[in-house]
């Protein structure tokens, strides 16, 4: 899909490009291109932009750090805009606000360093801080929601917003920020020792590579937790690791990650994530549902 810079106004314009490919720009490294990406370079920008594509009728994908994105071969027909201009951080005593387009794994240094104790929970998870409350990241230690204290995001009619956390319905691996936009947040955390913070956020990330595939291209879990299960030891189960689908691979050390062994597309994924579904379905009578976001959206079954 071609789309013009001119559906934009002209401020905006030095900060987008056409057909830029989205494969690098995801941990995947899978997928087309996007017809357009802008990069704001303020919380302006981002409302403008939001106007633009409303009063144009063109779809607006937002993207974080593409940690969890399965992106399709024929790439975005829309507007996608990339926080990454956006990531300012600051501390101040316990309360931590930081850009959408800020590290998460930056954020948590600075939670350490500056004794804000409780996102260390969030090592190890790849992405943005943006992408973190879109999705309500987390583990067994934590999750994002624990230390929101408010979020500023650009609504779906778009305006600027300042939403308290009781505005804000944060499920799991999901929340009503997705609708949005988000540009900054307003954390806060508990008191702790810089050092200790520091090795805690240690422990967490080695557990992490000890049991999940982070020397290869991923977007993380594929496919979420059904309730009191894990949906890696179903598959392990099922006998599914290290079964593929061209370049696509069930990675053989956790059995809820797919792998793209190099040249995976995202048909692959997608079949592959259908295989997968069948047999535990067939094993264990579960219906595994994806974790990852694909773009444009589509079932793997579809
Ligand atoms: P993206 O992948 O860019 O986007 C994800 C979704 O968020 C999309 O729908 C996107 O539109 C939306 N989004 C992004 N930014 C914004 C914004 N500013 N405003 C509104 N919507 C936005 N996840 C976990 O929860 N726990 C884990 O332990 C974990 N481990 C992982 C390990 C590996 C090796 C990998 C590759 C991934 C892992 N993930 C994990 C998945 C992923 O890192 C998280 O979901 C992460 O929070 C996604 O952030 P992102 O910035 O990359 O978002
Ligand atoms: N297991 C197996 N075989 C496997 C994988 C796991 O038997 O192939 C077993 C493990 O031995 C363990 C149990 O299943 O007994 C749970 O596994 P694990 O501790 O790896 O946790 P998980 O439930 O698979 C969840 C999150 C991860 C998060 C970890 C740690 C989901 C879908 N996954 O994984 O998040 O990092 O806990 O907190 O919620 C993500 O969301 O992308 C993600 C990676």
């Amino acid at each position: 899909m071609n789309l013009s810079l001119n559906l934009l106004p002209p401020r905006l314009r030095p900060l987008a490009r056409a057909g830029v490919p989205l494969a690098p720009l995801t941990t995947f490294r899978i997928g087309g291109a996007a017809a357009l990406l802008v990069e704001p370079a303020s919380l302006r920008d981002v409302s403008d932009l939001l106007a633009a594509c409303r009063a144009s009728g063109v779809p607006l994908f937002v993207l974080g750090g593409g940690s969890n994105l399965l992106v399709s071969d024929e790439g975005v027909p829309g507007v996608v805009v990339s926080l990454a201009r956006l990531k300012k951080i600051q501390v101040i005593g316990s309360h931590v606000i930081a850009q959408a387009g800020a590290n998460l794994a930056t954020l948590v240094t600075r939670c350490s360093q500056a004794g804000v104790a409780g996102p260390q929970a969030l090592a190890g998870i790849p992405g943005t801080v943006g992408g973190a409350l879109a999705m309500n990241a987390g583990g067994r230690h934590g999750e994002i929601a624990d230390w929101v204290e408010r979020v500023i995001w650009v609504n779906p009619r778009g305006e600027l917003e300042s939403l308290y956390r009781e505005e804000i319905a944060f499920g799991y691996r999901s929340s009503t920020l997705r609708e949005g936009v988000v540009v900054e947040a307003w954390l806060h955390g508990g008191v702790g020792e810089p050092a200790e913070l520091a090795a805690r956020a240690r422990t967490i990330l080695q557990e992490k590579l000890a049991a999940q595939p982070y020397s290869e291209f991923s977007a993380g879990c594929a496919f979420q937790n059904p309730k009191g299960m894990s949906a890696g030891r179903l598959i392990d189960l099922a006998g599914c690791k290290g079964l593929g689908v061209g370049g696509a691979q069930v990675s053989t050390m956790h059995g809820n990650f797919i792998v793209n062994t190099g040249s995976a597309t995202a048909s692959q994924v997608l079949e592959l994530m259908r295989v997968v579904q069948e047999r535990v379905q067939a094993a264990h009578g579960v219906r595994l549902e994806p974790e990852v976001r694909i773009w444009p959206a589509c079932a793997p079954a579809a």
